[in-house]
């Protein structure tokens, strides 16, 4: 099985955390489609985390909990699957999951079966409680080479947050996205942390396995399992924006049987959409500002060349079509701009080449054009960024 886009859809665990059922999970499947986030390219429906009996059946199958699947799993893969949409479960590589259920060590198979009878499309394998004999790819491996011999095809999500060098091996275990961050929280701390970890990371991005930066927080709004403090509607922006343009999964962790329009705005807004699913799949890159002093003695593994670039970054993907997609963040307290700062040419766009950018902001609309070169963009407000799909033009 191969996916060539990062994966879109819901998943449980921000919101719901272990207080999930049957209903709740049916009605998400509904407002999935009667929303229109069906219609924006969100598809799978994840149920994470304690969703499980704490002992395994007398032939060692996983049972669903009956009091919050009364009628088991398959029915609701039948009901997901009904409203086109595709079902997502959660397993994990240790003894336990992260919650004390039963994990699918030394299972595997048995497991891999249990979930292709059911009808499940995609496998979140968590890695909590795993024992220090077996090393991680091989645990990783185990279930990778089980899942593709299940008879159905299921995608497989490795949540592993990175660990014990993920990256390294990742892809050779079957997995179509990998955890490269900690846990999400829904604060600003929380984003920020998350989104300036992922520097180093990005050379290992792409088709065949996706770097998973966690589940969106967009929506929480300080409510649900990880909804401590909340944020701003900008700082959800920036946060979707950069998921969004670091071509990672976007799996939606708010309630969307109560989304708010701003929440709408956010997850729904097709353009910013696209530059995640674009089919080109590029390694997002960082432009380089001129005020930077290159640090000539920056290690390989160093992520940042300065304080500047890791708080005010500018970052790139060149798209399929021809057009790049750029994105300025601003990770300071204070407002902050590029205003002589960004060259077109530091992209791969000489003067030379008699071009220039017009660049469409992709939440406002606005156009903006370059001036001798430069890309001008003043008083960013903190916490808050720009994103634009830029075009190539004659300059005129
Ligand atoms: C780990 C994962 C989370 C979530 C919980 C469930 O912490 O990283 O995304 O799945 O386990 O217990």
């Amino acid at each position: 099985m191969n996916i060539n886009r990062p994966p879109l859809g819901w998943n449980s665990w921000n919101t719901f955390g272990g207080n999930i059922s049957e209903d709740m999970i049916l009605r998400s499947a509904d407002v999935m489609v009667e929303s229109g986030l069906k219609e924006c390219g969100y598809e799978y429906i994840v149920i994470d985390d304690c969703w499980a009996m704490k002992e395994r059946d007398k032939d060692g199958r996983l049972v669903a909990d009956p009091v919050k699947f009364p009628h088991g799993m398959k029915y609701v893969a039948d009901y997901i699957h009904s409203k086109g949409l595709k079902f997502g479960m959660y397993s994990c590589a240790g003894y336990w999951t992260c919650a004390g259920y039963p994990g699918s060590f030394e299972y595997e198979w048995i497991d891999a079966k249990t979930f292709a009878e059911w009808g499940v499309d995609f496998l979140k394998y968590d890695y909590c409680y795993h024992t220090p004999n077996v090393s991680a790819e091989t645990l990783y491996r185990r279930m990778g080479l089980a899942l593709a011999n299940s008879g159905r095809d299921i995608l497989f999500s490795a949540c592993s947050w990175g660990s014990d060098y993920t990256r390294q091996w990742v892809k050779s275990t079957g997995a179509h996205m990998w955890r490269s961050t900690g846990d999400i929280v829904d604060s600003w701390a929380s984003i920020k942390s998350l989104a300036q970890s992922q520097i180093v990371f990005q050379e290992y991005n792409g088709q065949g396995s996706f770097n998973d930066m966690d589940m969106l927080v967009v929506g929480m709004n300080g409510k649900g399992n990880v909804g401590v403090g909340g944020c701003t509607f900008e700082e959800y922006k920036l946060h979707f924006s950069l998921w969004a343009l670091l071509s990672s999964p976007l799996m939606i962790g708010c309630d969307i049987r109560n989304m708010s329009d701003e929440t709408k705005k956010i997850l729904m807004n097709k353009e910013v959409l696209k530059i995640n699913q674009d089919p080109a799949c590029r390694e997002p890159f960082f432009v380089l500002d001129r005020r930077l002093k290159i640090n000539e003695n920056r290690k390989p593994d160093e992520p940042f060349y300065s304080n500047l670039e890791k708080e005010l970054p500018i970052i790139a993907k060149f798209l399929d079509n021809g057009d790049i997609a750029i994105g300025l963040f601003n990770f300071t307290e204070s407002k902050a701009g590029w205003g002589s700062h960004f060259l077109v040419d530091t992209i791969g766009l000489p003067i030379t080449s008699g071009k220039t950018l017009e660049l469409t902001d992709l939440w406002s609309g606005e156009k903006i054009y370059p001036l001798n070169g430069v890309v001008k963009i003043y008083e960013c407000d903190p916490h808050s960024c720009r994103l634009f799909r830029a075009k190539i033009i004659d300059l005129k």
